[in-house]
């Protein structure tokens, strides 16, 4: 796929790893709409990219927990007719804690971003893409989508949505000249794990995290290939994959050891 003249949409940019595919795409000369609440650090990323890249940057601060937020953005971009080849559904959030104290608000933040507001935007971008030339979505998941995750289990299961979501979408669209990738990072040195507040957990200490931009790197190049599923970081991909064969019960004790924060 020629990415050049290319138009590619990318919720959550302002850190971690969306700003990270951001650079990637700018360099392989796509124009760029970015998506995220802090509006300051959009401008700075557009600024960054527009001088090293000469590509056109178009920032769109906006909280996507909003139920209308996903409509209101599609609306503007089809008003200033701006085309959209490549949709990046990276916007996400955790919360650690048991589900029964975590508060209400931050149960239903994770569910409308991580859930509503990417099938939305899914739905929304889907349709002028089927019309229109080669497209490409890629929803970032994680690997927590492959188990259940006491401590974290909202945020687990929204992940688990978005595979179970996107590899249903990725058999519907097949030979439409739209694919769809489901990217599934493992843990990564980004602002996620302070907002989640799982800094100091067994996960973290022991086993670490990968650094944004390699991770970045895997998710790239697998939406470049047209993969339906890409994990990123060997390790990453042993541990998905050999969930599968332990038993379930054992599998959310595992889990959930990992997730603990020891003294
Ligand atoms: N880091 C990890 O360990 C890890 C592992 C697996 C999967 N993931 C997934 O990777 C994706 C990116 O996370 P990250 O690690 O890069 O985390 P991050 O550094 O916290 O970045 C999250 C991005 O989402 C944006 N965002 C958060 N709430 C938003 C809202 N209500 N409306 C619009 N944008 C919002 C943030 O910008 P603003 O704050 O400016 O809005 C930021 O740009 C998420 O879907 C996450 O679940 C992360």
């Amino acid at each position: 796929m020629d990415t050049r003249s290319q138009t590619v949409l990318i919720t959550g940019a302002s850190g971690g790893i969306g700003y990270e595919l951001a650079k990637l795409f700018a360099r392989d000369h796509c124009n760029l709409v970015l998506v995220a609440r802090s509006a300051e650090k959009l401008t700075q990323l557009a600024t960054e990219l527009q001088n090293q890249f000469g590509v056109t940057v178009k920032t769109i601060p906006l909280d996507l927990t909003a139920p209308p937020a996903p409509k209101f953005l599609f609306d503007q971009l089809q008003r200033e007719n701006v085309p959209v080849d490549i949709l990046i559904n990276n916007a996400g959030f955790g919360a650690f804690g048991e589900f029964a104290v975590i508060p209400e608000e931050e149960i239903l933040g994770q569910i409308q971003l991580n859930v509503t507001a990417l099938t939305h935007l899914t739905r929304l971008f889907l349709a002028p893409m089927l019309k229109g030339r080669q497209s490409k979505i890629m929803n970032v998941a994680s690997t927590a989508a492959f188990q259940p995750g006491p401590l974290m289990a909202v945020y687990y299961a929204t992940k688990a949505y978005v595979l179970s979501f996107s590899e249903a979408l990725a058999n519907e669209l097949r030979g439409s000249g739209v694919t769809m990738t489901c990217f599934c990072p493992g843990p990564t040195n980004t602002g996620f794990a302070k907002r989640a507040g799982t800094e100091g957990s067994r996960l973290l200490k022991q086993i670490g995290a990968m650094d944004a931009e390699t991770v970045a790197r895997d998710g790239y190049r697998g939406l470049m290939k047209g993969k339906t599923v890409v994990i990123s970081g060997t390790r990453n991909w042993l541990v998905a994959e050999s969930v599968r064969f332990a038993p379930r019960k054992m599998v959310t004790a595992v889990s959930r050891w990992i997730a603990e924060k020891p003294e």
